[in-house]
């Protein structure tokens, strides 16, 4: 008797133990939940304005009016997790990180590289892709890898403010190798490189390769200039949506959503 009744107490407790535990459990899910729908403020009541350069194939570009890529679709997918609209901004890459400090846009998303210098302005969400810095160059180009560049006196196309640009100005034009040229659009850059103004043109990748299958006589060099992680940008000021955004972003990498957005732009080749 004295035995069923100590081991009724046990379990009593047990079960107490258990409810707490879920009790407690689903409390925190719940504040958790409500700190992210509840407590962020955006731009735009109702509106997830995220500011790029649709430039950039295939993450952000042009098909007839509406700007689509990986980064536009994965944009949209954060949206509808957060109940809010998906409006996107184009603009010039080297304004994006002031778009979002000045709190005129939500997020900067435009196959941005997390960098050291980035990071003094803006936080960063986790990465979602990797990018690789490569070099084009002329099918007959006397620059076969990424080496030739540094024997100096070549001619580097870059987009603007990109890391394509920091990585030449520092290695090749500051040291006095070489000269940077720098345009507004990548395509502009590839476009000076196919009429012979410049020698090669380092971009990232996956625009690589659409602007070299788009113009007749380019490659790419086998060796990379470098590798890199993409991730959003936001403002330092506003910590509740910047948390908000990650969470629905983490979330979409983890149920596959992301790979299968990144799988319908990108052939694994
Ligand atoms: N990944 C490079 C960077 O962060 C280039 C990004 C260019 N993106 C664009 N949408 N134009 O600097």
């Amino acid at each position: 008797m004295t035995k069923m009744k100590k081991l009724l107490a046990l379990l009593l407790a047990l079960v107490m133990v258990f409810a707490l535990a879920a009790c407690s459990s689903g409390s925190t899910e719940d504040t958790a939940e409500e700190t992210s729908s509840e407590e962020f403020t955006t731009a735009t009541e109702g509106v997830l304005t995220m500011a790029t350069n649709a430039e950039f194939p295939p993450y952000e570009y042009y098909e007839n009016d509406a700007v689509t890529g990986i980064d536009a679709e994965i944009a949209a997918a954060i949206a509808e997790k957060l109940g809010l609209e998906l409006v996107i901004e184009d603009m010039a890459f080297d304004s994006i990180v002031a778009a979002v400090t000045s709190g005129k846009a939500d997020m900067g998303m435009a196959g941005m590289t997390i960098t050291e210098e980035r990071l003094e302005s803006v936080d960063f969400s986790e990465p979602y892709a990797t990018g690789v810095q490569v070099v084009i160059v002329a099918e007959d180009s006397a620059i076969t890898n990424v080496d030739d560049l540094f024997e100096g006196g070549y001619t580097i196309g870059v987009q603007s403010s990109t890391t394509g640009d920091l990585y030449a100005t520092w290695d090749l034009e500051d040291t006095g190798l070489c000269t940077v040229e720098r345009f507004n659009r990548g395509a502009d850059a590839v476009a000076a490189l196919t009429s012979g103004k410049i020698d090669c043109v380092i971009i990232d990748n996956e625009p690589a390769k659409a602007f070299a299958e788009a113009n007749e006589g380019l490659v790419i060099l086998d060796t990379a200039y470098t590798e890199e992680e993409y991730a959003i940008c936001f403002s330092k000021d506003n910590t509740a949506l910047s948390e908000a955004v990650n969470e629905a972003l983490v979330e979409l990498m983890e149920d596959g959503t992301v790979q299968s957005i990144i799988d319908k732009y990108i052939s694994a080749d």
